[in-house]
């Protein structure tokens, strides 16, 4: 759902007000950090992986009030997914879960998306495991926006 211009959901606010598993996770399964240089927004999303399932998530984000709402929606989205699924997690999801975003805010919530994506290569790395092309891709991607 796109909102109007400025508009937030009661979800995204509550969210913002209290977000969802904030912190860090001591020796995670998996980092990513990511970054909006536009705006200089920060999001550092920590997994830990036991049997191929996510089974904790933290964030800490420097953002926006829907950079943190994505952020902590996330965490409640991806906990309990197989490494596989979460991979296939769309933007979409994330913002729908938030009943939508105002459309100058969409680019925050890909903040959340791609720093669960690095989180997944970091781990996949660490374990030497089979990296699929759509996060080297993205990974890609987001190095070259980064350097
Ligand atoms: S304004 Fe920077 S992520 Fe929202």
């Amino acid at each position: 759902m796109i909102r109007s211009q400025f508009q937030y959901s009661k979800k995204v606010l509550k969210h913002f007000r209290n977000p969802h598993n904030l912190g860090k996770i001591k020796d995670p399964s998996g980092a990513g950090e990511v970054g909006n240089m536009a705006c200089g927004d920060v999001m550092k999303l920590y997994i830990k992986v036991k049997s191929n399932v996510i089974t904790e998530v933290k964030f800490e984000t420097y953002g926006c009030a829907a950079a943190i709402a994505t952020s902590s929606v996330i965490t409640d989205l991806v906990k309990g997914k197989s490494i596989k699924e979460a991979i296939k997690m769309t933007n979409k999801e994330v913002i729908d879960s938030l009943d939508g975003l105002p459309p100058i805010k969409i680019h925050c919530s890909l903040l959340s998306i791609d720093a669960l994506s690095e989180a997944i290569y970091d781990y996949l790395v660490k374990e030497n495991l089979e990296i699929p092309k759509e996060v080297v891709l993205r990974h890609q991607r987001l190095k070259v926006h980064s350097s």
